[in-house]
């Protein structure tokens, strides 16, 4: 765990450093006093006592001074900590699998990223220079109190071993208390990010009722939990105080008598008030250090866990190079896949693409289209056969490499909070305006672009203009001319395009798909009626495949879907 304090351990080591100085200072103040009220004040030795005036200021300025410098130091080492493992934890994201985001709700992984660093800082920032300074003033209150006399120092811990006891009492109610709201807490966020995100379906079904029910279960638990925690912490600081005072008023008793007995000085007397106080500040607080360290642990724990996950899509040990152009032959070699366990999605696909063929592919909703496109980009691994691009198994390249030469227009475009020209870029930093407009201009889209508020310098994404989905599909389309890869794939990338600017798109495709391996998934069959080869996919398995017209021939799964989608017109065989 320490371990991971590593690159902070020179702050870590200076705050110490400084908070030995501190300690030094804070345990000498009420020493002074009492040796200027036994040795000088006595008698009356006006230039010892001026002496020790400059020594106590000297300590004070010291110990504000070293204070300021630690403080800083320890808020510095928190911003470090935040910020070194918040980076973390996003690289890992996003090197991790599909399957990994499937798994795990938004709302955890945002904790991860948010309150569980939190806590580490607090670590790092609080409890491990804080434990340290408190230990340190016990150990030197004890230290001096026993230096200074025995008898009014076991006086004064009488009570001690009753703290003890209740302060294990209260810790361990109170660490239940504290688990069961932190537990409580990640759940209302995983609720939270998933209602905010489904909040179109939840108005729109009117579940408003139903959630908001569930909502205020969740959040009514975290109040019970939260003031629990209050009632506790609001019953045990003051019962520490209360032995603190009785603590105190056993030493005014005993100590005054032992004054007046002459067996004990004054100062002594006075030094031990001020150390008793002194002792129950810290003790509280080493109270709270060890549920801190427990909430931190449990933080640390889930990062690092999080940290550990290996993703499961990972480069090739020894990988093979991709030429800097690919061919784009696609072999698909008895390929069998599930996203999870043995539910076939993928049974047994057998195809081959060849160098700048046109493929179709089409199929019922859910007969696995979409899945065959995650493979070949590699978001998820296939459990059989192997997958080939240009006679290289995929899984023997490296991921970037792989991905770089195969363009995706998806159904539905993400889009990221930046103008249409960055939106459109992406990480083709080369390409200028100049060119984005002028492949815009090629295929006819070029209007739709102007006609947003700024034109292409509109800004989108989350505070920016909201795009139809159609011109979504425009802009996922010119993305992929600007990208120019080696491999095309669109799926179903045209569905909300309104019929003129679907034949601009078609005609640029036509032009696009030249050369050029490109595979479309499509419901609207027409869309590929003029592919190379189309493939019928029915439950995952593949039970047709050819063109158009010896589809059609075949009377078949194909031929039944072109009739459906044409009523009523006789088809051309
Ligand atoms: N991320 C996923 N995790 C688990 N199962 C999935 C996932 N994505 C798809 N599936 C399942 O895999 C099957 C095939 O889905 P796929 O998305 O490939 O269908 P599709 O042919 O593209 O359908 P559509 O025409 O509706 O887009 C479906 O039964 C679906 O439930
Ligand atoms: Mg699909």
């Amino acid at each position: 765990m320490l371990m991971f304090a590593k690159p902070y351990r020179k702050l870590l080591f200076f705050s110490l450093l400084l908070t030995g100085f501190i300690v030094i200072a804070s345990l000498a103040q009420p020493f002074i006093i009492k040796v200027a009220i036994d040795s000088y004040i006595k008698m009356n030795d006006y230039q010892g006592m001026m002496y020790l005036g400059i020594i106590y200021f000297i300590l004070i300025m010291v110990s504000s001074i070293c204070t300021y410098f630690q403080n800083n130091t320890l808020q510095f080492t928190g911003q470090y900590v935040i910020y070194d493992f918040r980076q973390a934890v996003f690289k890992h994201f996003s090197v991790m699998q599909m399957d990994f985001f499937r798994k795990n709700p938004i709302g955890r992984l945002v904790t991860r990223i948010t309150h569980d660093v939190e806590a580490l800082n607090q670590l790092y920032s609080q409890v491990i220079v804080n434990l340290v300074k408190e230990v340190l003033i016990l150990i030197g209150i004890i230290a001096l109190m026993l230096y200074m006399s025995v008898k009014l120092t076991l006086i004064c811990f009488l009570v001690i071993p009753i703290i003890a006891i209740v302060t294990f009492y209260f810790k361990r109610v109170l660490r239940d208390t504290q688990r069961k709201l932190r537990s409580i807490l990640s759940s209302l966020l995983s609720y939270l990010a998933e209602n905010l995100s489904g909040m179109s379906v939840i108005q729109l079904f009117a579940r408003e009722r139903k959630q908001l029910d569930r909502f205020n279960e969740l959040n009514e638990e975290h109040y019970r939990a939260g003031m629990r925690q209050t009632v506790i912490n609001s019953i045990f600081n003051p019962s520490i105080g209360l032995f603190g005072n009785i603590s105190l008023a056993l030493l005014v008793w005993y100590g005054g008598r032992s004054v007046v007995d002459e067996t004990i000085t004054f100062g002594t007397v006075y030094a031990f008030t001020h150390y008793v106080r002194q002792f129950f500040e810290p003790l509280r607080g080493l109270a709270d250090r060890f549920n801190q360290i427990q909430a931190a642990l449990a933080s640390a724990e889930r990062i690092f866990e999080t940290l550990e996950t290996k993703p499961t899509i990972v480069n090739p040990v020894q990988p093979k190079e991709l030429p800097e152009k690919v061919k784009g032959d696609i072999v698909f070699n008895h390929v069998w896949f599930a996203y999870k366990n043995e539910e076939w999605v993928l049974k047994d696909v057998h195809f081959r693409i060849n160098q700048g063929e046109t493929v179709g592919i089409v199929g019922a909703t859910g007969a696995g289209k979409s899945s065959i496109i995650q493979l070949i980009n590699r978001f998820y691994d296939n459990q059989k056969g192997i997958i080939s691009l240009d006679g290289i198994n995929i899984k023997n390249v490296l991921l970037n490499d792989l991905r770089r030469h195969i363009g995706i227009i998806q159904q539905d475009a993400f889009i990221f909070s930046g103008t249409v020209f960055d939106n459109i870029r992406l990480n083709h930093n080369a390409v200028s305006n100049e060119e984005i407009i002028k492949a815009a201009k090629a295929v006819n889209i070029d209007s739709f672009f102007r006609m947003l508020p700024q034109g292409y310098n509109t800004m989108l994404g989350e505070e920016g203009t909201v795009l139809s989905a159609g011109q979504k599909q425009l802009l996922s389309f010119l993305r992929a001319m600007i990208a120019d890869n080696d491999v095309l794939i669109l799926d179903e990338a045209t569905a909300n395009i309104d019929t003129e600017s679907e034949q601009a798109v078609q005609a640029a495709l036509r032009e696009m798909s030249k050369n050029r391996t490109t595979i479309i998934i499509a419901h609207r069959l027409s869309t590929i009626q003029q592919a190379d080869k189309i493939i019928v996919l029915d439950k995952g398995r593949i039970v047709e495949m050819g063109n158009h017209q010896q589809l059609l021939k075949n009377q078949m799964v194909y031929y039944d879907l072109c009739q459906n989608q044409n009523k009523g017109k006789t088809l051309k065989i």
